[in-house]
Order: C-alpha cells, then sequence, then structure tokens
C-alpha cells in the first residue's frame, strides 16, 4: 500500500524507522527481517550514522537478486550541519556513497536550521539559514538524478508555505513528530491541501518502556505511555489488535505514512499487519481527542543546542 506524491512517485504507507536504541549488529539483523517480511521502505539520516549499515544489507539483497534497487524506497536527510548551499551536493554524494547507491527515493532537508559544529562536540553555533537557497540546491538533486523527489523535515507552516510559493520543485513530503499527543491537525491539513505527502515520525511516542517527557518551552510534562493509553487499548481489544496496531492504523486511515522503529520481529511483523481492517469513526473520533497540541511535543530539538530555540528558523514558536 502506498501513496503517490508530486511527479507520481510512489512512497509505501508504512516505512522502517532506523534511528534510536539500536547499534549495528541490531540494525543489520534487523534490516534483513524487515526485508523478509515485506517492509520496502527504510528511513535514515546522514545524523544517525547508520548509512554504511543500510548500505552493505542493500547490497547484498541487490547482488543476490532478492530485490531490485526500484523495488525499496529509501530517504535520507541532509544534515543541520550542511544546511548550506555550498554544502548539499557533497552531503548528498556521501551519503550515496555510504549507502551504496546512484540516487535516494527522498531527501529531506532534516532541520530549517544551519548550524556548524558537531552533535556531542559542544561546539555547535547556529547560522544563518538561507530557506530558498537551500531548495534550489535540493532541486539540482533531482535534476541531476540524485534524488527522485526533495522534502523536507521539521519545518514548520510558515516555512513550507514560503518554500512552496518559490519552489520550482515542490516538497513531495514532509516528515514530522505525529502522534495521538501531537497531532498537528493544522499543519497535516495544510500539506494535504498543498499535495505534500505527511510522514509521521515517532508514531509511538518513541517508546514502548513507560511514560516520556514532553520538554516544550523548558517546561517538563508527564505524558504517559500512549501504548497504554486506555482509549487505545479499549478500541484495540474491540478490534483484537495490538495498541500499536491501532494506533498505526489510525494514521495511515488518514492517509499518513508511518515509520515505527523496532529491533523486535514479532513488534516489526504486528506493525505491517495493519492492512487488514478499519477504525470506525467512533474510534477516530476518540483518538482524535488525545491530542494535546504543543504540550505533547517531544522532540522540541533544544538538545541540538541551548541556542537553537532562540534561532529565527526554530519551527516550534507558539
Ligand atoms: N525526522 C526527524 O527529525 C526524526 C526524529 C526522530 C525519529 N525519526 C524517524 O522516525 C523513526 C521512528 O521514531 P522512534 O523510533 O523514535 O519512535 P517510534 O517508532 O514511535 O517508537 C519506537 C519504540 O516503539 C517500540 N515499538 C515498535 N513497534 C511496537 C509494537 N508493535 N508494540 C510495542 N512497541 C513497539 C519500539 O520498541 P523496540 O525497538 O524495543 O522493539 C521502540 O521502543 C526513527 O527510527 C527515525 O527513523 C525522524
Amino acid at each position: 500500500m502506498a501513496l503517490t506524491m508530486q511527479g507520481g512517485v510512489k512512497i509505501p504507507l508504512i516505512g522502517l524507522g532506523t534511528f534510536k536504541d539500536i547499534n549495528e549488529t541490531e540494525l543489520e539483523a534487523t534490516l534483513n527481517k524487515a526485508l523478509e517480511m515485506g517492509y520496502r521502505h527504510i528511513d535514515t539520516a546522514a545524523i544517525y550514522d547508520n548509512e554504511h549499515v543500510i548500505g552493505r544489507v542493500l547490497k547484498e539483497w541487490f547482488t543476490t537478486g532478492k530485490l531490485k534497487r526500484e523495488d525499496v524506497f529509501i530517504t535520507t536527510k541532509l544534515s543541520f550541519n550542511k544546511n548550506h548551499p555550498n554544502l548539499i551536493e557533497e552531503a548528498l554524494k556521501e551519503s550515496l556513497q555510504k549507502l551504496q547507491l546512484d540516487y535516494v527515493d527522498s531527501y529531506l532537508v532534516h532541520f530549517p536550521i544551519y548550524m556548524t559544529g558537531q552533535l556531542g562536540k559542544g561546539n555547535l553555533e547556529p547560522q544563518p539559514t538561507d530557506h530558498l537557497a537551500i531548495w534550489k540546491k535540493m532541486e539540482e538533486q533531482v535534476d541531476a538524478k540524485r534524488a527522485r523527489t526533495i522534502g523536507i523535515s521539521n519545518w514548520n507552516m510558515q516555512q513550507i508555505d514560503r518554500l512552496i510559493k518559490n519552489a520550482r520543485i515542490k516538497p513531495a513530503n514532509t516528515q514530522i513528530e505525529l502522534h495521538l499527543y501531537f497531532q498537528q491537525k493544522k499543519l497535516v491539513e495544510f500539506c494535504h491541501k498543498n499535495n505534500i505527502v505527511v510522514v509521521s515520525y515517532v508514531p509511538l511516542g518513541s517508546t514502548d518502556t513507560g511514560d516520556f517527557t514532553a520538554k516544550t518551552y523548558g517546561r517538563n510534562i508527564i505524558l504517559p505511555n500512549v501504548l497504554q493509553e486506555q482509549v487505545v487499548t479499549k478500541i484495540a481489544e474491540k478490534h483484537k489488535k495490538s495498541a500499536a496496531q491501532v494506533i498505526l492504523r489510525y494514521l495511515i486511515q488518514k492517509d499518513i505514512v508511518v515509520i515505527p522503529k523496532s529491533i523486535n520481529p514479532q513488534k516489526l511483523r504486528q506493525n505491517l499487519q495493519i492492512f487488514d481492517y478499519n477504525l470506525d469513526s467512533e474510534d477516530v473520533k476518540a483518538m482524535e481527542d488525545l491530542d494535546r497540541d504543543m504540550d505533547g511535543l517531544i522532540f522540541h530539538h533544544g538538545f541540538l543546542n541551548q541556542h537553537v530555540t532562540m534561532h529565527p528558523e526554530y519551527p516550534y514558536k507558539e
């Protein structure tokens, strides 16, 4: 099952997330399992530092003839410290080299802010960020056939609006934090109206191990584990599905692509089995009501740098 993006490129409704709490050995095993199960969409990013592992696994699948390149949809993302027109072409070429691919299906500007320095080195410096100049270079990557489509991630509505008014090649998809507590309804509506596919990252709230904390604007708001949310578990019981399956179904039923991550084969398989039933309007309404708007935001990206929230292009302004 797939959605068709601008330009006619199809994006599978479910993809495999590859970021967070997953080492190289686990990732390699997970990728092999996922491809065997039928996953045909993999999400990565330069900043995840795992493109080389994905490249190694894909190479094996392609050379043994188990899959052809065109069978798999690969997304990677431009790192925040390469968010400058002079750095984009080299950055994508480096990603392609690590992925051992000639092209990616989707290349995303990972974050609307340019920063010099490196994560974890304590030397990150927010820099002026010229979205339109960045986008021109992104468009050239499509012309050069290094990317079939280009898109964005973590951009707000105003930033996207300005982009589409000035773009020669429109963003095909946007990847945003989107889960039951942070449903970004206005942004989703805006994107759909403008024919931009929405991809939900952290669709399961990023954890199955307990409560987590939303830290928008320095507020520490404890959010209950979404997989144990009573509204969700009741709907899951009714349909004889798991909580995760119900949440993923809710999102794809709204034409939102999901990229859950798991290293557990049972969960991986479960997450694929969401196409054989429907949530009714009552279920959908109950899940819509779980939205907490900005209080549900988990990834405020303040971890990148304490000054990032002061940057004029910081996307989450109230
Ligand atoms: N564009 C961006 O800025 C951005 C930011 C963050 C993430 N992402 C992308 O989005 C992907 C997903 O985000 P995420 O991994 O943080 O969050 P997630 O997919 O919402 O949650 C992952 C957690 O859910 C658990 N899980 C998965 N399937 C489950 C199931 N069926 N039942 C119960 N638990 C289940 C996983 O457990 P186990 O792994 O222990 O099995 C893991 O603890 C990332 O991997 C990455 O590719 C993008």
